[in-house]
């Protein structure tokens, strides 16, 4: 067995401060619950409230985290942000983040891979701890979606929510960490789904058919590849923590797979689609249950389009 890099020492989350429920929703936009539930699974989503934004969830998640790990900003070496909507251009979100945390001087950057981004900020995080470039790293994912979203289109407007999660991850003895990864992106795909930064007018656009379709392939496809390669049996996977897009995809590549379907982990029915936040989110879930010697695998898939997914032995 490789040796592994980047066991979790801590977990935390921010969610939005206000709570949109689908009834909220049949308000103020010709839809309703029950499609919604149906055809999504989406019961409630957590939108930013006033003075709230991607970074300051961040922070929010990533001072949680710390506490949890009982460490403080001047503690980790490196800040990766995972996401989208930061609030502006530049500065990045780690660097809010770096400020709100107190974490002067230390290393931090956004990654960019829509609702892939925390996949991919994980195995950028394993490499510069399995590398020595650092020996604790505050690893990220969060999206403010409603700052991209068109509020007055049904399509996509029940879809999203806003959060954060984070994870405080140390280089460690070797027992326990990511052991592999495998990242995709195909640019020519990218009509299938773009957005603005924050506060343009160019809103989220996305072929959800066509989305649903790549994802319900991809997901199972990646997660059996991952487990083959590194001899880890269906049997040894404790959880799989998919990107929180879809109920009826989730279901869809669970049946697909040997892994029993109450493996999985969905936040989706509270959260909504949370981007880059999905994965790290459910994680204060499920920590205290983690089974030392089993596996997680962390899944995701999104607009570039891009794929990713991380082994993670516990
Ligand atoms: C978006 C998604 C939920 C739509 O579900 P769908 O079953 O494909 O539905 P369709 O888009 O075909 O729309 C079916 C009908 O419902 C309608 N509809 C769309 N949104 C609606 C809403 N909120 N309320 C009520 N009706 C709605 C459509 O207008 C359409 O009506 P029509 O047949 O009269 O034109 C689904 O395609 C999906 O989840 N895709 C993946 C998206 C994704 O993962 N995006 C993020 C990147 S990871």
């Amino acid at each position: 067995m490789s040796d592994a890099a980047g066991k979790i020492l801590g977990v935390g989350r921010a969610l939005g401060g206000r709570v949109v429920t689908n009834q909220d929703l049949e308000k103020v936009l010709d839809t309703d619950d029950a499609w919604v539930v149906e055809r999504t699974g989406i019961k409630e989503r957590r939108f930013v409230a006033e003075g709230e934004d991607c970074a300051t969830l961040a922070a929010d998640a990533s001072k949680a985290a710390l506490a949890h790990a009982g460490l403080s900003g001047e503690d980790v070496d490196l800040i990766l942000c995972a996401t989208s909507t930061a609030p502006e251009s530049m500065p990045s979100a780690a660097c809010l983040v770096g400020e709100a945390i107190g974490a002067p001087g230390v290393g931090a950057m956004d990654i960019s891979a829509a609702c892939t981004g925390y996949s991919y900020a994980a195995s950028v995080a394993h490499s510069m701890l399995e590398s020595g470039a650092a020996r604790r790293v505050l690893l990220i994912g969060a999206d403010a979606m409603t700052k991209v979203v068109d509020a007055q289109d049904r399509s996509t407007a029940v879809l999203f929510g806003d959060g954060a999660g984070a994870v405080v991850l140390e280089r460690g003895s070797g027992e326990s960490g990511f052991v592999d990864h495998i990242l995709g992106a195909d640019g020519r795909m990218a009509p299938l789904g773009r957005a603005g930064h924050p506060g343009t007018q160019n809103k989220l656009y996305q072929n959800g058919r066509e989305v649903f379709k790549f994802a319900a392939r991809i997901f199972p496809e990646m997660t059996e590849k991952l487990l083959a390669r590194n001899g880890v049996s269906p049997d040894e996977v404790q959880y799989v923590i998919p990107h929180q897009a879809n109920a009826r995809i989730i279901h869809a590549a669970m049946r697909k797979m040997e892994i029993p379907e109450e493996r999985v982990v969905i936040n989706l029915t509270r959260f909504g689609n949370t981007s880059a936040a999905s994965i790290p989110i459910s994680y204060p879930d499920i920590f205290d249950s983690l089974e030392p010697g089993r596996y997680v695998v962390t899944v995701g898939f999104g607009f570039g389009l891009t794929w990713a997914a991380n082994l993670y032995r516990i």
